[in-house]
């Protein structure tokens, strides 16, 4: 359940992200708006929410948790590169927001195979 938790609001936070980042380009009017202005942090809250019940529910800490913390650093890069590529412009933007995707794939990868070095 609590999974199933996680992985809604990982999708709804990679939505978020696309959607808010579209709208910075076409329509940045629209980001002034409260509810998209609060709506991603409480998803992103809830992300991380689960993500610890899940890591004590598993008892994840007693285990091999190299992974744990590589997901956390690569959450650093997707939140930070996530807010550069929404509020910057032009070439730093869209070199933001692939990073941004690189670090969100890579938190992805890690989640499944439980390896920091990806497939080692
Ligand atoms: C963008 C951020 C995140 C993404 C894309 C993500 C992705 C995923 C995915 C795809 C799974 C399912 C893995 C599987 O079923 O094999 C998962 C599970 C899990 N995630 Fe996350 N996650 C994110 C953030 C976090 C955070 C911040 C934490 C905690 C510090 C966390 C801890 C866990 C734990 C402990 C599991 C359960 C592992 C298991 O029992 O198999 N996640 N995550």
């Amino acid at each position: 359940m609590i999974k199933f938790l996680h992985l809604t609001f990982v999708l709804l936070s990679i939505s978020s992200f696309v959607g808010r980042v579209y709208l910075a380009e076409k329509r940045p009017e629209i980001l002034e708006q409260k509810w998209i202005k609060i709506g991603p942090h409480i998803v992103n809250s809830l992300l991380l929410l689960t993500g610890f019940t899940l890591v004590f529910q598993g008892s994840w800490l007693s285990a091999e948790y190299g992974w744990i913390i590589a997901k956390l650093i690569a959450l650093l890069g997707y939140v930070g590169l996530g807010i550069v590529a929404i509020k910057s412009q032009g070439d730093l933007r869209w070199k933001a927001f692939a990073g941004a995707l690189a670090c969100f794939v890579y938190i992805a990868i890690v989640a499944v195979s439980k390896h920091a070095f990806l497939f080692f």
